[in-house]
Parts: structure tokens; C-alpha cells; sequence
């Protein structure tokens, strides 16, 4: 049960360090070109890792806003991408775009989350002894983009902003509990939680549902709906009927031997019999 409103959350946090009223302002970050309607561009992209090609000529655009699912079979190189994307491997040919103008083979893995990728790794790494609501206070004043130290007080648009948040996540009835002792879908659904404080512009998600059960899978759905439109999002998942459940009708990518085998909604790409064969008629 929700229980706890704005109100309640703005007494329970009033105390919340020394230091006056907290200046929050965003930093001009050189800006993302997205006239072309794409967030993310990559082209030709090949990874070799000696000698076997992970990725292989692979190309693939993800548009402003889109909710854009991959999948593919066990060692089809869609983990190899994201680490492409978020700069923790280089590619060996092709080029990789954030919007038309930031070209992410050129950037450490940190600039490359400076300027709004973030990234979810499988298993969640929520900081334990830290309370629901002190996990996503920490990871928004680790935003580059807020101005302030970390022992500011909370301003009342950041504690509306957690709120919304906890609120999204449904996890304000939780907020004083440690994330410790959250079940594992509530800890992946707080991670998903402190990258939005990060605001990122594209999200890179891992297989999320891995290990939850049926509820939170199907409520982490629901949650990646309510994200669509507001940030560009890009979800692999082996879970079919998760990924039913979250293309809508939107475009779901088929990775296999590096390339993108396939790409069209959930009922095409089901119906294809080239991705029956290499995945889903295993
Ligand atoms: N650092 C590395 N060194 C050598 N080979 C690697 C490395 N990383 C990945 N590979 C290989 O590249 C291929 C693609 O791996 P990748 O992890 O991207 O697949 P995946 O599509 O994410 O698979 P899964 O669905 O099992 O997660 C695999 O054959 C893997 O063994
Ligand atoms: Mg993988």
C-alpha cells in the first residue's frame, strides 16, 4: 500500500544534513543532435576479440523516445553492443553516434554516461546499509548535471523528484527500508530508479527480468511503459513474453552472429522463419 504522500516525505527528509537550501540548476552540456528524429546510430560496427567476430557489420539506429527490444540466441554479441555503446569496448571497424553529432568510439566510458547513457547491468548494486530513499538521493547528487556537494540539504523540487520517483518505482511505502532487505525485483526496480536520477537521455537495460518472479516481471513491464516516450530506452531479453509484453507493436531487433538478423515488430519477427531456426523454435 502507498501510504506515504509528499507531504510526509518532505518531514521525514527535512533533517537531512547541514548547509542551507541547495542550489540545483542543470549545466549546459554540449547538446545532443537529434533533428533526424535517432538517438543512437551505429554503423557497420565490428568487434573482434582474437579473431572470432563478436559483432560483425552490425548496424543499427534507436529513435528518440523508442522502447526498442533486442533479442537474439546465447552469444549473438547484444551484450558486445552495449558495451560498444557505453565505451567499455572499443570496435575494431564502424562508428558509433549518440544523436548525429557525439561520437561515442572516441569517448571514455565515463564522458559517455556524462552525456546521458546509462546502463543496467544484471545484477542489481543498490548500496545495502542505505535506505530506499537515501539510494536515490545519493545517485541524484552524483548527477554531474546538479550542482551541489553531497551533504547539501534536499531542495523540495529534488525531494519531489525522489517522490515521483519512489512513486513510479512503487516503492514509497518503502522508502525507510534498507535496500537490503528489498526482494530482488524491488532492488532491479531501485537500480532502474538511480539511473533516472542520473537523467539519462538513453537506457540501456540487460536482461532485467532475469531471475524475477512472474508479479515482478510483469510489474517491471509496467514500469518500462511508463518510461516510453520519456527517455530512449534499449531492453535485450531472452523473457518472450516479457518482450511481448513491452514492444507494443514497436520494433524488436534479432542479433545473431553479430548482425541483426531480423527487425519488425514482435508478430513479424515471431513469424520469420529464419529467427524460428537460429532462436525462438529452439
Ligand atoms: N571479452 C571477450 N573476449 C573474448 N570473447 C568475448 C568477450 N566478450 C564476449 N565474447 C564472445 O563474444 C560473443 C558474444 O558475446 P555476448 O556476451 O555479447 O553475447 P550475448 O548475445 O549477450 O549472449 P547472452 O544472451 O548469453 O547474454 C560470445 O561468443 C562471447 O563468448
Ligand atoms: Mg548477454
Amino acid at each position: 500500500m502507498n501510504t506515504v504522500n509528499h507531504a510526509q516525505l518532505e518531514q521525514a527528509t527535512q533533517s537531512n544534513g547541514p548547509g542551507g537550501s541547495a542550489s540545483y540548476g542543470r549545466v549546459k552540456t554540449p547538446g545532443v543532435d537529434t533533428t533526424h528524429g535517432a538517438i543512437l546510430y551505429l554503423e557497420s560496427i565490428s568487434v573482434v576479440f582474437d579473431g572470432f567476430k563478436a559483432l560483425n557489420d552490425l548496424s543499427l539506429d534507436i529513435g528518440v523516445g523508442e522502447l526498442r527490444c533486442i533479442i537474439g540466441p546465447n552469444g549473438a554479441g547484444k551484450t558486445t553492443m552495449m558495451d560498444v555503446i557505453t565505451g567499455k569496448t572499443k570496435p575494431t571497424a564502424g562508428t558509433a553516434f549518440f544523436g548525429q553529432n557525439i561520437d561515442l568510439t572516441k569517448m571514455q566510458e565515463s564522458e559517455i554516461a556524462d552525456v546521458g547513457i546509462g546502463r543496467k547491468f544484471q545484477r542489481p548494486t543498490v548500496f545495502e546499509n542505505h535506505t530506499v530513499f537515501e539510494n536515490l538521493e545519493l545517485a541524484m547528487k552524483t548527477n554531474k548535471h546538479v550542482k551541489q556537494t553531497l551533504f547539501a540539504r534536499l531542495n523540495s523540487y529534488q525531494r519531489d523528484k525522489i517522490a515521483d520517483t519512489l512513486e513510479l518505482l512503487r516503492l514509497m511505502s518503502e522508502y525507510k527500508r534498507p535496500a537490503g532487505l528489498l526482494s530482488h525485483g524491488q532492488k532491479q526496480w531501485l537500480e532502474i530508479g538511480m539511473l533516472l536520477m542520473q537523467e539519462p537521455l538513453l537506457l540501456l537495460l540487460d536482461e532485467p527480468v532475469a531471475g524475477m518472479t512472474d508479479a515482478e516481471t510483469e510489474r517491471t513491464g509496467e514500469l518500462l511503459n511508463d518510461l516510453r516516450g520519456k527517455h530512449s530506452l534499449m531492453v535485450v531479453e531472452h523473457d518472450m513474453d516479457f518482450v511481448n509484453q513491452i514492444s507494443q507493436g514497436g520494433k524488436v531487433t534479432v542479433l545473431c552472429e553479430g548482425s541483426v538478423l531480423a527487425e519488425g515488430t514482435m508478430q513479424q519477427v515471431q513469424s520469420d522463419q529464419r529467427v524460428i531456426e537460429v532462436y525462438l523454435g529452439r
